[in-house]
């Protein structure tokens, strides 16, 4: 490289030095921004795991459907196996992993419910039979056929064939509030990159640390 050639500013926010970010929203805004445009679908798709009070953890894919400083949100069914864990062990751990980009943010904390109006507002804005899809459904529940649940479609869409259909009062929004989340990016020969951001609780400070891979 020739001295008048231009210095390279490390840019963390686009894959640069990610390690000198300063808090983590803003880094994961960035990661997920670029994922929507490298990953072949659903670069919000994220492993949530949650687990029963002694402790037996399950793990699933949902899709995040907003995210902001106060936490990440999905929705769901109320009386799924992770409705009924978070009712009664309502923290979780959500892990991203983008393959088009080898890297992996994760979280883990507190989960509190969505307030009832962000829950009608989402509902309200998806698909129609995604609406019916949600009354249907006894989400994890045994199905006897798939006779028996498409007749459930066949009766939700009758029974609200006119208007608006209405949020089930079983499916509604979680927000995990993460008090830890790690950035993770591939490197050679595994020598991977991760930095960790902790809180002690909502609203305080963010302390970064790097760690081993
Ligand atoms: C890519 C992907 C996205 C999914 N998104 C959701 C979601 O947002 N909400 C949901 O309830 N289930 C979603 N599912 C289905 C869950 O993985 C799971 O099968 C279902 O919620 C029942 O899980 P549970 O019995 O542990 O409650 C998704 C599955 C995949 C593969």
């Amino acid at each position: 490289m020739s001295d008048t050639a231009p210095i390279e500013q490390p840019n963390w926010l686009t894959g640069g030095d990610f390690t000198a970010a300063g808090e983590p929203w803003r880094l994961f805004a960035a990661w997920l921004e670029e994922a929507s445009r490298t990953e072949p679908n659903d670069a919000n798709a994220m492993a949530l795991a949650t687990a029963e009070p002694g402790g037996l953890p399950s793990v699933r894919m949902v899709l995040m459907k907003g995210f902001d400083e106060r936490g990440v949100v999905f929705y769901t069914n109320l009386e799924s196996r992770k409705g009924r864990e978070l009712g009664t062990n309502p923290q979780a751990a959500l892990n991203f992993h983008w393959k088009s980009l080898a890297r992996q943010v994760r979280m883990r904390g507190p989960v509190e419910p969505v307030a009832e109006g962000e829950a009608d507002a989402y509902f309200a804005s998806r698909a129609r039979l995604s609406q019916i899809g949600a009354w249907a459904s006894k989400q994890s529940a045994p199905l006897d056929s798939r006779l028996a649940f498409e007749k459930a479609i066949a009766l939700y869409t009758a029974r609200y064939a006119i208007g608006a259909v209405p949020r089930p009062p079983h499916w509604s929004g979680f927000r995990i509030v993460p008090l830890e989340i790690e950035f993770w990016h591939d490197r050679a020969f595994r020598l991977h990159d991760r930095i960790e951001f902790a809180r002690a609780a909502p609203g305080e400070a963010w302390r970064k640390t790097r760690l081993y891979p």
